[in-house]
């Protein structure tokens, strides 16, 4: 008999997608639905969508050379931002690129790594790719001397957001430990805090996600900003041209004043709209996290059901079974108006 030869690493036929927001065309389909019928609040970007200036940086891109060249102007200029070295900025192909990149150049096979959840499922699935071991924590106090430990601040799917001495304290703790910080919503906090300063400390990454600041997620652009030995392993591992040309265009666009007040006029609605979602579905009975965040946490006893029931009347929420939290919807803060609709299709549903 002959033996079964393994062509793949066992684990990686084992390793489970992460269960991300949005709609499938497949599911619209079959309730007679096109995308162009629904509004998703699945999804958390900005909700004016990309600033003009940006989108026409993209038009102008020239894709027919190699980017490699068009890294250094964005990454000089997010150094220049922070206070850093350039050498201290890494650039992604999105954020979730850099969660990967990290993991293959911190972590080794056993490490145990901590996360603090519920929360953003990619950090889990890229310390199993490397053959670490994800453990789950509720309170950051718990997690111990692991090797690395993952924060999402503010936190996807609650909103909950952290203050400096909280992360400071995290970081002056286990300086042995790294800390990874997902500032991937920080842009719609109000009054958030810098965590740029924290730098001097060698333990530290912050990840940054462009696309969801700009309402490009079909363009990816992240980065992360690091001490310079993390920084140097992390863009070691980056495959060569892992950003694109028309997304290293959209950076140094997203970067200038006409897209900054474009994100300055998102962070009002936003926040507008926070209050408007928290403050009705709570007097429609429904309990609501407190958020900071560009989302909300909503309690409806079955999510599922909840966000199922939503789809015919046009609207899409985020079911939160994935992250652990089965009774949940997460629900985007999109424009006012689009909110308010949204919030007459909750009423309905609720009270039928
Ligand atoms: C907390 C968090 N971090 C990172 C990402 C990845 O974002 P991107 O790769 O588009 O930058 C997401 C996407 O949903 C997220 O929710």
């Amino acid at each position: 008999m002959t033996e079964r030869v393994t062509l793949v690493r066992p684990e990686a036929l084992q390793l489970q997608a992460v269960v991300h927001g949005s709609v499938a065309a497949a599911e619209l389909k079959a309730l007679g639905l096109a995308p162009d019928d629904v509004l998703d609040f699945s999804v958390n970007t900005n909700p004016l969508g990309p600033a003009p200036s940006v989108l026409q940086a993209v038009r102008e891109t020239d894709w027919s050379r190699y980017p490699g060249d068009d890294e250094e102007p964005l990454r000089q200029r997010l150094a220049v931002r922070a206070n850093v070295a350039p050498e201290q900025v890494v650039l992604g192909n999105g954020s979730a690129e850099l969660i990967w990149l990290i993991a293959l150049a911190a972590l080794r096979t056993g490490d145990p790594v901590a996360i603090v959840g519920p929360t953003f499922g990619e950090y889990a699935r890229a310390v199993r790719v490397v053959g670490a071991t994800p453990i789950r924590v509720v309170d950051p106090g718990e997690a111990g001397a692991v090797r690395a430990l993952f924060v999402c601040n503010p936190n996807n799917p609650t909103g909950q957001y952290r203050g400096l001495e909280d992360i400071q304290h995290m970081l002056d703790e286990h300086p042995e430990r790294l800390l990874v910080l997902d500032e991937a919503y920080a842009p719609f906090v109000d009054d958030r805090w810098r965590s740029e300063a924290l730098l001097e400390r060698a333990n530290l990454v912050i990840l940054r996600s462009m696309t969801k600041d700009q309402a490009l997620p079909g363009l990816r652009l992240g980065y992360l900003l690091a001490g310079p030995e993390v920084a140097s392993a992390v863009e070691r591992m980056r495959p060569p041209w892992s950003v694109n040309a028309g997304a290293l265009r959209a950076g140094l666009a997203a970067l200038e004043p006409a897209a900054e007040a474009h994100l300055l006029q998102a962070q009002a609605l936003v926040a507008q709209s926070r209050r408007v979602l928290t403050d009705r579905l709570t007097h429609l009975g429904f309990e609501v996290e407190p958020s900071r965040a560009n989302f909300v946490l909503v309690h409806v006893r079955e999510g599922r059901c909840f966000r199922r029931a939503l789809l015919p009347h046009g609207f899409v929420v985020r079911d939160c079974a994935s992250f652990g939290l089965p009774d949940c919807v997460r629900i985007a803060c999109r424009l006012p108006e689009d909110c308010q609709r949204l919030l007459e299709a909750v009423a309905r549903v609720a009270g039928g």
